[in-house]
This record gives structure tokens, C-alpha cells and sequence, in this order.
């Protein structure tokens, strides 16, 4: 989910780090809108990236991508039946978000979409013909379903609430095909309004990867169709390898971002076992494991038990939001960290000492660590950075308590298991590690030929219940950008 978190008192800085960087998304659950306040200036610098123009980053990455035969959309012909498929990554914004391609209709045209644990509903910005969003700088790609034989409309609306963000439109059904898998009839939001910079180019969508239970749409979600339907997967799970850019000199606004499977893990990319540790009964349907301890700076800060240690494992998310209580504790062993001025939610740490953060999840003895250089999350001045664990209020419902994003992910190998339900760590192999590498050429998307195809009977009408689901929305969750909470209304796409 890419929810915002906005103290009021840190809406300055915010926008300042918006307006330099155009889509970040350290985002925090399903909470309450907030108006900015003014009266507080902060200027917040990255730490100096030298910048390449486009045409000469395109023309740059195009011919890395041809030289390699990077295939992003799935399978290659020769290799088609296979149960298992792969989707390479793009790092958008030094490790903000991270997208992968999929392909809609027949013709198939490939859109690049959030990859979210978080939130279970897939959607796509849509246009009445060939175009793109005129709003922003850079338009996004929209789906024109009049473009595609095999779409089937609806009017059914279509709508998720992000905290002070949200998207709507109505729901459609179309072929879907993503990691060398397709389902025929997929059920997706077609979304024709949503708040500004909830989007940024050259994303167009999001394609949610919990569990049907909290999709707002209450269509069964494209990796569930797929692992429902039996026979189609190796192994019923999906792995990320992330890459981190967030402290490359050189890294531009798109890098490589790592690699997805699906029905498989892929072994060149972890060492040692996958430790799976089970999702709590109770959990609602989030990738959820209890977290166990954290440790800072070798001190041992626990988090309680039941669900005020439910942690959703979220690859949408920027970086790790908990409750404030522990947040204080853990900031408080944190020599030289200070609560941002008038903020609940975000604590300021010295740059240039490296901190010790690890985390233990479920029964394990594991221990992961947070590298440093994801901790300190972003710079505000020469030495003054912004911690990437910040504090969101309990917005009570579903919400987890803990949201562990980006900030975690990119220091292990993930694997999110339907069956046992369990989320698995591992950690990387030094060729994972090499690849957090901004001279790695930048994935482009190739649609998939003929990928394994599933029938999916519960795609069309949401397991029959998409228009219950609608009535009254389900779990209003997902995605928002920094950036929308400032932009208040919505505005149509097209
Ligand atoms: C839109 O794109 C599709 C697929 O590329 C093409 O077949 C169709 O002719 C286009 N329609 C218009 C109105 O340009
Ligand atoms: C970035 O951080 C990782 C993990 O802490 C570290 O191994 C790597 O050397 C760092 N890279 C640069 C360019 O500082
Ligand atoms: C494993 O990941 C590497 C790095 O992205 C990739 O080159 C390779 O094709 C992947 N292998 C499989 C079987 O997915
Ligand atoms: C459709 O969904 C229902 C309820 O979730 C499930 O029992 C049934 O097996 C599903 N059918 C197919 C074909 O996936």
C-alpha cells in the first residue's frame, strides 16, 4: 500500500522534497486526510547525483537492453509451459517505488504498474482513445479499451481510498498477462480520475498482491487467479529481489530495480534457506508476519504481541511505519536523533554515523538487518537526515500496525508463500548485491508471447462478488503518493 503519512509541521519539508524529486512515496496506512500548513521551510537536498539528460539515458539503456535480450514481459517462446515466470524491476526515484510491466488485451499493449503487497486490487489509468494523460510533465501511458477485442466493460464503479488519495472509475474485464502468465478474464479498475502525482510517468497502474479479502473491487487479485488455478505454478509463492540506489551517487530517477518470480524463487539471487515463518491466524489479508523484536543499536526494543505486532510486508511502501509509542523508544537509542520539530511522525538522525537496525519476524532466530544507507532515508541539510522509520497514528480497522516496506526488503531476498501462508526471508548472494548497480541498463517492457493462460471463472465478476464489495467498500487502502496529499481533488486522466 502507498499510503501518506503528513505531520503537519513536516508539509514543507515534504514539499520541498517534492518538488526535487516529483514522486516519492513514503507512505504509511489508511490515514485521515491532511490540509498542508505553511509556516515551516525546509529545503531538502539529495545528496549530489549527477544527471543525464533523457534522450541520452534512453538511447543509453535501450542499447544495454538490446544488447542483453532483456526480455521483461515473461517467457521466452522456446520456453513457454513453463510454470514459473520472471519480471525484471525498475527502481523509480532512488528506491521510492518499484514497477514491473504487465500487458492488457488483445492486441496485447504492456503498462508498467507498482508491484504492491499491500493492497489487492489491480488498475490501470485509462483514456477513450490512443493517448496519454495530459496532466503533469510527463504524460502516463493510458489502456484504451476500445483498442482491445477482448475487453468486456461495465458499469460497475470502481473506487479505492488511499488516506487522502484515492482513484475511481468503473470495473472492466480484459486478458491480463504478467511474469509469463496470463488470465483471460481478469477483472481490474478501469480508473479515469485519480489525485494528482498519484501516478508518475511512465507508471499508468498498480497491480495489488494480497489476498482477495481486502480488495476494495472484490475481484479475485491477477496472482491468486493464477495460483487458484492449480496446475499453472511450480510453486504457489512470488519473490522480489530489490535493488537499493538510494545511496548511488550516479543513480537517475529509473535504474534497475531487481527481479520478480513467480512460482518459483530464484536461487542465483539468495544464499542459504528461505526462513518462512507463518502468517498469524487472525491476520487480515495482508502479507502479515508478527514482528518480533527490533533491535537498535544493541538494544532490544519489543513491540508487544497479538495484533500490535501484526507487520504487513509491504513491497509498496517507501520505508517501515509503526506505532508512535515504539517509534519513541527506538529514536531514544538513537544517539543524536530528534523528533522533527511539532511532528508525531518523523525523527531527524545525523548523517554521517552509521546506524544498527535489525528485525526478527515470527519464531525465527533470524536477525535482518537495515543497512544504514537505507535508514537514513532521505537528507535535509549537510548533516541532517530524515530515519526512514516513522511513526503513523493507529487508524484502527485493519490497518496493520507495522508496515515494513522498501527500507526492509531491499536487505533480504522476500518471498510471499499462499500455501502455507507464509512470508519468507533469505539472505542475498553477492550477485543479488551486484546488482544494486546504477550501470545496469534500465528493463523496457516486451510483451509476452503466448504465456501460460489461466481461465480464470472468478475474474469476471469478482468471485461473484464485486458488486456486494461495492456497495459498501471493503478495505479502503493502497496507494498514495506524498505528492497527492497536496493536491487535494481529483482530476480526470483524460
Ligand atoms: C489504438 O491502438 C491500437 C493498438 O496499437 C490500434 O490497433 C488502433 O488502431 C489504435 N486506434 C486509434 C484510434 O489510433
Ligand atoms: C550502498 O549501501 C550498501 C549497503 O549498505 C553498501 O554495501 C554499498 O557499498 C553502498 N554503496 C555506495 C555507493 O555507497
Ligand atoms: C534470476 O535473476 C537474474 C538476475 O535478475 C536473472 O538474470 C535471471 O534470468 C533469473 N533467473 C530466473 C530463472 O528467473
Ligand atoms: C471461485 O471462488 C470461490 C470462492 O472464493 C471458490 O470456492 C471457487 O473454488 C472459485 N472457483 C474458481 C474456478 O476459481
Amino acid at each position: 500500500m502507498k499510503i501518506p503519512l503528513l505531520p503537519s509541521p513536516l508539509s514543507a519539508l515534504v514539499c520541498a522534497w517534492i518538488a526535487t524529486t516529483s514522486v516519492d512515496a513514503l507512505v504509511a496506512p489508511q490515514l485521515a486526510s491532511r490540509a498542508p500548513t505553511s509556516g515551516q521551510s525546509m529545503t531538502v537536498v539529495r545528496r549530489s547525483r549527477p544527471r543525464l539528460d533523457p534522450d541520452t539515458i534512453n538511447a543509453w539503456a535501450n542499447e544495454k537492453t538490446a544488447a542483453l535480450g532483456v526480455k521483461y514481459g515473461g517467457l521466452n517462446p522456446a520456453e513457454q509451459k513453463r510454470a514459473s515466470g520472471m519480471n525484471l524491476l525498475t527502481d523509480q526515484q532512488f528506491d521510492s517505488s518499484y514497477f514491473g510491466s504487465i500487458a492488457i488485451g488483445t492486441p496485447p499493449v504492456s503498462y508498467n504498474v507498482i508491484l504492491d503487497t499491500g493492497s489487492a486490487d489491480l488498475w490501470i489509468a485509462t483514456g477513450s482513445s490512443n493517448q496519454t494523460s495530459t496532466s503533469g510533465n510527463n504524460p502516463i501511458p493510458l489502456f484504451n479499451p476500445t483498442a482491445s477485442s477482448s475487453f468486456t466493460g461495465s458499469n460497475t464503479p470502481f473506487q479505492v481510498t488511499y488516506g487522502s488519495g484515492a482513484v475511481a472509475g468503473v470495473i472492466g474485464t480484459d486478458k491480463v498477462q504478467f511474469a509469463g502468465f496470463e488470465v483471460q478474464s481478469q477483472a481490474f479498475g478501469l480508473v479515469n480520475q485519480a489525485t494528482p502525482q498519484l501516478l508518475a510517468s511512465p507508471v499508468s497502474g498498480l497491480m495489488g498482491m494480497a489476498f482477495q479479502t481486502i480488495a476494495s473491487s472484490g475481484a479475485t487479485p491477477f496472482w491468486e487467479a493464477i495460483v487458484n488455478s492449480n496446475s499453472a505454478l511450480d510453486s504457489p509463492l512470488m519473490a522480489f529481489h530489490l535493488t537499493r540506489m538510494i545511496n548511488a551517487t550516479s543513480a537517475r530517477d529509473l535504474e534497475f530495480g531487481g527481479t520478480f518470480t513467480f512460482g518459483a524463487v530464484n536461487n542465483s539471487l539468495f544464499t542459504g534457506d528461505i526462513d518462512y515463518q507463518n502468517i498469524p491466524s487472525g491476520a487480515p489479508g495482508f502479507w502479515i508476519l508478527d514482528l518480533d523484536q527490533i533491535n537498535v543499536q544493541g538494544k532490544t526494543v519489543s513491540v508487544g504481541s497479538g495484533s500490535a505486532a501484526f507487520a504487513a510486508i509491504d513491497t509498496g511502501t517507501t520505508g517501515i511505519a509503526g506505532p508512535t509509542e515504539v517509534l519513541t523508544e527506538i529514536y531514544a537509542n538513537i544517539p543524536g536523533s530528534q523528533q522533527l520539530s511539532g511532528s508525531q511522525g518523523f525523527w531527524s538522525i545525523p548523517c554521517n554515523t552509521d546506524f544498527s537496525v535489525s528485525l526478527k519476524f515470527g519464531s525465527s532466530s533470524n536477525s535482518w538487518t537495515v543497512s544504514p544507507d537505507d535508514f537514513r532515508l532521505q537528507q535535509i541539510d549537510d548533516n541532517t537526515c530524515v530515519g526512514a522509520f516513522f511513526a503513523m497514528p493507529s487508524s484502527g480497522g485493519q490497518t496493520p500496525s507495522w508496515i515494513i516496506g522498501d527500507t526492509f526488503l531491499k536487505n533480504v531476498y522476500s518471498v510471499f508463500r499462499a500455501s502455507p501462508p507464509s512470508v519468507g526471508f533469505a539472505a542475498l548472494s553477492s550477485e543479488a548485491i551486484s546488482l544494486s548497480d546504477p550501470n545496469l541498463p534500465v528493463p523496457s517492457p516486451t510483451t509476452a508471447p503466448a504465456p501460460n493462460s489461466v481461465n480464470n471463472n472468478n475474474g469476471s465478476d469478482g468471485g461473484g462478488s464485486a458488486s456486494d464489495a461495492l456497495a459498501g467498500f471493503k478495505v479502503p487502502m493502497g496507494l498514495v503518493t506524498f505528492a497527492s496529499l497536496f493536491l487535494g481533488a481529483m482530476i480526470a486522466l483524460a
